[in-house]
């Protein structure tokens, strides 16, 4: 069935990011965009646009690629508030407070996963997500991880095992004999629901030889390799993510020189998610650094009811530039290309003809709003595979 073109017209400011004429974000002014079958067939001038069946006038507003939030963690249960009330009050961010929610999550029903994946997927949608990933990593059973995964993938393509997450309390003594098993009964279970599995690779979760194990054990049931690394400390997980050929390391809050020649001689994405160092009152990360050694940027919300509760990718935006001294064109960069590229699609994260028609018209005239004007509900209108939502 084609659905019939759509034109959306008076488009004040086109964010493509063709990355043409040195400009990362390809910025057009007074553009067109035409949709077909879900993708964009035709951008240019307003001038020339072509006839189309239906019509949105964008007024003159700024219209971007929708945002790829690449890390997030939406299949739990309960909620970790007074945890945050404790860390406003002082006490540190250790990662412990995950097997709180483990035990939720494994109590829950498989309908109240799946509503509560449904409800942040949708508020993600309203702030201008059109693609995200979505992790397991609270149920570190067999059948617990399963479910996760399976739930996830009624929600999206991009599906995470993370059955490294922690090591869960009733094999607290005997980490050696968790790891196998999630190289063995519960990759064989997941990896049928994920394209992608993670470690946290991290002092108090998942070391170096544990994450290579089990990383080369996803790699090879044929799923690609991401990584949370450098959150709380210095530690191994940058490099060893290149080593493995990672698409992505996420976090990078410490890094050292050593980390960032890793990153900058590789393919890699190291991906920020300022919404934990918000969540947890920690320094952020040195996405400068990063930028002028020349690696690829991406920026996530990480939402889960640990360590950042934020499901809104333009609060990560404002925070990059406020924070990270990312330029709001770097920033929304890498909250849309930078997050395809963490997630290896070349589909969406542009505006380009034969890209999905995900797009945000915004209710400002320009992309430097979103940080200019934070907290403000700037999203005017959203299109998922060229449908409005
Ligand atoms: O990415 N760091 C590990 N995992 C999550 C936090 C999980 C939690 O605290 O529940 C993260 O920050
Ligand atoms: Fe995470």
């Amino acid at each position: 069935m084609t659905r019939g073109s759509l034109l959306v017209d008076h488009i004040g400011e086109l964010v493509t990011n063709d990355g043409r004429d040195g400009d990362p974000l390809g910025i057009r002014r007074d553009a067109a965009l035409l949709v077909e079958d879900g993708q964009v067939a035709w951008i240019g001038s307003a001038r020339y646009a072509p006839a189309a069946d239906r019509r949105i006038d964008a007024g003159g507003a700024a219209v971007l690629p929708g945002f790829v939030d690449s890390h997030a963690h939406l299949v739990f249960a309960g909620d970790r508030a007074a945890e945050f009330a404790a860390r406003m009050a002082g006490e540190p961010y250790t990662g412990g407070g995950i097997r709180t929610t483990v035990g939720a999550t494994r109590a829950a029903s498989d309908g109240d996963l799946r509503a509560t994946v449904g409800r942040l997927r949708a508020e993600m949608l309203r702030q201008g997500t059109t693609t995200v990933e979505i992790k397991s990593g609270y149920g570190l059973t067999v059948a617990d991880e399963a479910r996760s995964l399976r739930i996830a993938a009624e929600f999206t393509e991009d599906t995470t095992f993370l059955g490294a997450h922690v090591v869960p309390a009733e094999y607290a003594d005997r980490p050696d004999d968790y790891v196998g098993m999630v190289c063995g009964p519960m990759l064989a279970a997941a990896a049928p629901y994920a394209r992608w599995i993670d470690v946290f690779c991290e002092r108090g979760a998942f070391d170096a030889d544990h994450a290579r194990a089990i990383l080369a054990c996803g790699q090879a049931a044929g799923l690609g390799v991401r990584l949370h690394a450098n959150q709380l400390g210095p530690g191994p997980g940058v490099r060893l993510g290149v080593e493995m050929g990672a698409a992505s390391v996420d976090h990078c809050t410490h890094l050292t020189d050593a980390d960032i020649d890793a990153l900058a001689g590789s393919e890699t994405v190291a991906t920020l998610l300022p919404g934990a160092e918000f969540s947890t009152r920690s320094p952020y990360p040195d996405a400068r650094r990063l930028l002028d050694a020349g690696v690829t940027v991406a920026l996530a919300t990480d939402c889960n009811p640990g360590s950042s509760y934020t499901s809104s990718m333009p609060f990560c935006v404002a925070l990059a530039v406020r924070e990270m001294r990312m330029t709001p064109a770097e920033a929304v960069w890498a909250a849309t290309a930078g997050g395809a590229a963490a997630l290896r699609r070349t589909d969406v994260g542009r505006l380009t003809p034969g890209a999905r028609a995900d797009l945000i018209i915004l209710d400002a005239p320009s992309h430097l709003h979103l940080a200019y004007r934070p907290g403000v509900p700037l999203i005017r209108q959203v299109l998922h595979n060229g449908v409005p939502r």
